[in-house]
């Protein structure tokens, strides 16, 4: 496999397509080994999104897009017929049972759907159809980037001369498939010679802050040292830290915001002790459908994930163990959600559907 794979300009690519097949970094296996999983078949790709192969909120969502153009593409190669909207809804039905929270899934799935309806109307033969299907995925993937990095300049305007940052789980390019949100943030203040330096949560019971926050910063030369999720009331309450940034899974319209179990925590802590606790998403991550954080559906996972670690038991045979794999972030304690149309602020459901509306208008 070309390791031009692993780094590109925008980060480390996750997702890529390679003469028609779905390659994808696979996230379980980092920072041990960098190795590749072949999600080109739709039931693959469902597997690698369900075991976490690839992971976080837009990166599953680009997986999902390129998962069911491909799929529907495959269909239309193989049957005389022109497909029907009933093989799309099976197609789409499919990937967004995999996750039930990160929002930019089901966000990915319908724009392609939406996109196959309209091209249906416009009774292409299968091949045409499949081919532009295809295409629309991919400039999915290129729009996706550019707005990483726009959201990543707007957050600039909040981060101050040598930051003390936290951030849980991992919010960076594995995670947002380019530049990434509050890893994507934190990059660019580095970039700009603005000295952040990051406390990472190592992010139990997957680990994605010891594992892949730890390696993404690593790579790019920004400091970085490794905290369990229970230390950083200490060093909040010593004045250690400065502010807080996390990504998001998904965004209700009131600002609630549904993020990797611990955020919550980590939000009520930092308003105990005054610190800026900011919430880094793209639009696609947003759903004003939802009124309240009170609906956003959270995922548990299965309990071995909290029983053990990397296949080692850490309690007593036969233990129980819960596992929610989210929580939600009340927008009282959000200072500002960093967005590709700007730094979001109370009242919420007015910025929000200001951003959306701008952006439904380009
Ligand atoms: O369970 P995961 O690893 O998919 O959870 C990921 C997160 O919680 C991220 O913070 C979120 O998806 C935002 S990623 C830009």
């Amino acid at each position: 496999m070309d390791t031009l794979m692993i780094k590109v300009d925008e980060g480390t690519m996750p997702v890529h397509t390679d003469k028609g097949k779905i390659i994808l970094i696979d996230q379980r296996k980092l920072p041990d080994a960098i190795e590749y999983f072949d999600a080109t078949d739709i039931d693959q790709m469902c597997f690698a999104i369900s075991d976490m192969v690839v992971r976080g909120a837009p990166s599953i969502g680009v997986a999902a897009a390129l998962s069911m153009a491909a799929h529907l593409q495959n269909l239309a190669r193989n049957q005389s017929s022109p497909l029907t909207i009933g093989q799309f809804d099976e197609a789409k039905s499919k990937l967004d049972a995999t996750r039930p929270t990160a929002v930019n899934l089901r966000w990915a799935t319908s724009q392609v759907h939406n996109f196959a309806c309209c091209l249906l109307s416009e009774k292409p033969d299968n091949i045409a159809f499949g081919e532009r299907l295809f295409e629309f995925a991919e400039k999915m993937l290129q729009d996706h980037l550019e707005r990483n990095r726009r959201l990543s300049d707007f957050g600039l305007s909040v981060v101050p001369q040598s930051a003390r940052i936290v951030t849980h789980c991992n919010a960076g390019s594995l995670a947002a498939c380019g530049w990434g949100t509050a890893l994507g943030v934190i990059r660019s203040a580095h970039a700009k010679g603005l000295n952040p330096q990051v406390f990472v949560d190592e992010t139990r019971p997957r680990n994605q802050g010891s594992k892949l926050t730890m390696w993404e910063l690593t790579q790019d030369g920004v400091p970085a040292t490794l905290i369990c999720d229970n230390m950083s009331g200490y060093l909040m309450k010593r004045g250690d830290v400065d502010m807080v940034i996390t990504g998001a899974d998904r965004i209700a319209a009131n600002g609630d915001s549904a993020n990797k179990i611990g955020t919550y925590s980590l939000a009520v802590l930092a308003h105990h002790h005054g610190i800026p606790f900011y919430i880094a998403a793209p639009l696609s991550t947003f759903d004003p459908q939802i009124e309240s954080g009170e609906a956003i559906p959270i995922e548990f996972r299965n309990q071995d994930e909290v029983l053990s670690l990397d296949g080692r038991s850490l309690t007593v045979s036969g233990a129980e163990a819960l596992n929610p794999a989210f929580d939600v972030t009340p927008n009282e304690l959000i200072k500002g959600i960093i967005t590709e149309e700007g730094v979001l602020t109370p009242p919420y459901k007015e910025s929000i559907s200001a951003a959306l509306k701008r952006n439904s208008e380009k």
